[in-house]
Parts: structure tokens; sequence; C-alpha cells
């Protein structure tokens, strides 16, 4: 099936930090500029039509010149680490792509930054 895209600023996710619209580039009305701060996440809540392997496609800036370490949680459960490489900019934009699996049905997918230093700037995810 398609995928469906959750905005980081939608009702569909929760950012802690801001939802910011000073760099170019995203999707919809802003991202999610996480605090720099373990624990400082962006959390979505999607549904899997049916169980199965999912597709998550998660579109980030990351103008700084280190990479930035993240953990994948799907229902509070650490299942990947995804490393969100410097884009070159803020307003640079790529999609890091992992997969996870799934039962069918609705799911929270949480990146969660491994160090203080924070995650990406994060626009949004396809599920
Ligand atoms: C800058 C940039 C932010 C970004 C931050 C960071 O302040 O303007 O958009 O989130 O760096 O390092 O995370």
């Amino acid at each position: 099936a398609a995928a469906t895209r959750y905005e980081a600023e939608s009702a569909a996710a929760s950012c802690v930090g801001t939802i910011d619209a000073n760099w170019s580039g995203f999707s919809g009305t802003g991202f999610c500029n996480a605090n720099n701060a373990v624990g400082a996440h962006v959390q979505f809540t999607v549904n899997a039509a049916s169980a199965g392997t999912a597709t998550l496609g998660i579109r980030f800036a990351n103008g700084g010149t280190t990479a930035r370490q993240a953990h994948v949680l799907v229902d509070g459960v650490a299942v990947q680490s995804v490393s969100f490489e410097p884009t070159g900019s803020w307003s640079t934009w790529m999609t890091k792509t992992v997969t996870v699996s799934v039962s069918a049905g609705d799911h929270t997918v949480r990146l969660s930054p491994a160090a203080s230093t924070g995650l990406p700037n994060i626009d949004y995810l396809d599920f």
C-alpha cells in the first residue's frame, strides 16, 4: 500500500521542542526542532493496515557537522538505530528509510536521540 505521510506539526505527532518554519524546504507548515537533549523525542501515531514489515521514511535536515544518532521505538520498544548524517545545511532535507515489524492497527513510532546533541530537524514520517 502507498505510504501515509504524518507531518511532524500535525495532531498525529508530538514534538518535544518547537515547531519551526525558519528553514526552507519543509513539507506542510513546519518541522519539529526537538530540544538538543536526551529524551527530547518526536513521536508519531501511525496506522498499519495489515501486519508485516513496514517501511518508515523519515525526512530530516542536519545542518551540523556530525551525524546525530537516534533510536527508533515502536510502541515504546527500541527496535532500530538510525544515523542522521549531515545534510549540508538546515534547509537541505534528506529521507532515511528503516524497516520495522508491526501488527495491524495503531502504533507509536518515536525517534529518541542517543546523545545530548539531540535529533536533526524532522519534517515528516512516511509510514
Ligand atoms: C540551529 C538550527 C535549528 C537546529 C539546531 C540544532 O539552531 O537553527 O533549526 O535544530 O541548530 O542544532 O539542532
